[in-house]
């Protein structure tokens, strides 16, 4: 059995997120669908390609980390997609959908900072440099979109929830 250390950990973060991103670009046209704001549905889907691009990245990294490209089962992402498919399935329809749609794609984000934070640091500790560039390249993405939920929701979508 392979040593459990620091190369094990960042080669089994690698593949959760590597699986979470391939779950996440087919979600993300699901919930552009959905979205009734124009700004939101906008956001989402230059989100998706974005993310076609991290996947990219995360290919590149195993490549420097020698590995092939697989991923592992992430069951935090299924919940996290999940509960944003309940959301469009329950507030189908209603004033408050965006607003659970921007609370359902932060989730998503906020997943993705915590594993990139941990993956960027580890990536410098094994003295992977350009790795370490790559998954700063995603996670200021990730920060990026997630402010502009942020803003989306303050500008628009909370205050449309709360209206109706
Ligand atoms: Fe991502
Ligand atoms: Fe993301």
């Amino acid at each position: 059995m392979a040593e459990k250390n620091l190369e094990s950990l960042f080669h089994d973060t690698l593949k959760d997120i590597y699986y979470a991103e391939r779950k996440i670009v087919k979600a993300l046209p699901k919930m552009a669908r959905g979205a009734k704001l124009p700004e939101l549905k906008a956001a989402l889907e230059k989100h998706r390609e974005e993310t076609e691009g991290q996947i990219e990245r995360l290919q590149q990294d195993f490549e420097i980390f020698g590995k092939r490209a697989q991923g592992k089962t992430c069951p935090a992402i299924e919940g996290i997609i999940e509960e944003g498919e309940e959301i469009l399935d329950e507030f189908k329809g209603a004033p408050a959908l965006d607003a659970g749609l921007v609370s359902a794609a932060q989730a998503v984000e906020h997943y993705e900072i915590a594993r990139y934070g941990t993956l960027k640091r580890w990536a410098e500790m094994l003295g992977m440099k350009d790795a370490a560039k790559l998954l700063d390249q995603t996670l200021s993405e990730e920060y990026k979109t997630d402010e502009l939920l942020t803003k989306l929701a303050d500008q628009a979508a909370n205050q449309k929830a709360q209206a109706a």
